[in-house]
């Protein structure tokens, strides 16, 4: 089906200036970008966004981390898109994705990992939701 999804370039890859070799990547997947902004995560933002993982161990430094510079944030549309957009990203932990993958790429560790995508159809609507208004995403007809 036709799907939208959900994706941050972290600011680790923002810092490496290769955010235009990840939306590469995203555009040889056939995944079309229907709306894109760059922004500076505040606390707040950072903390609610990664509610679920409150509890984790990793919380902390996830949410330090994901202030540490800007970000972009995009919707990503297209066949499958949620789980064509976690196949180009790859295994969570850089040490485990498959070659050819973004994270393989241009991720350092499982904490600095270049990229985030939604998991499931819930979440990508949530995290949309999130992040964009219904005016910010564009309809892409060619
Ligand atoms: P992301 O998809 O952004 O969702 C939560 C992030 O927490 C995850 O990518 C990782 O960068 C980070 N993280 C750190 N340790 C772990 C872990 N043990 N399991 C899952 N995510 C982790």
């Amino acid at each position: 089906a036709l799907e939208r999804t959900f994706s941050i370039v972290k600011p680790d890859a923002v810092a490496k200036n290769v955010i235009g070799q990840i939306y590469a990547r995203f555009e040889e997947a056939g995944l079309k970008i229907v709306a894109s902004k760059m922004l500076q995560l505040s606390r707040e933002q950072a903390e609610g966004f990664y509610a679920v993982h409150k509890e984790r161990p990793f919380y902390n430094d996830l949410v330090s981390f994901m202030i540490s510079g800007p970000v972009m944030v995009q919707v990503l549309e297209g066949e499958n898109a949620i789980l064509k957009n976690r196949e180009v990203m790859g295994a969570t932990n850089p040490a485990e994705a498959e070659a050819g993958t973004i994270r393989k790429d241009f991720a350092d560790s499982i904490d600095e990992n270049a990229v985030h995508g939604s998991d499931a159809p819930e979440t990508a609507a949530e995290e949309i939701k999130f992040f964009f208004n219904d005016d910010e995403l564009c309809e892409r007809l060619r």
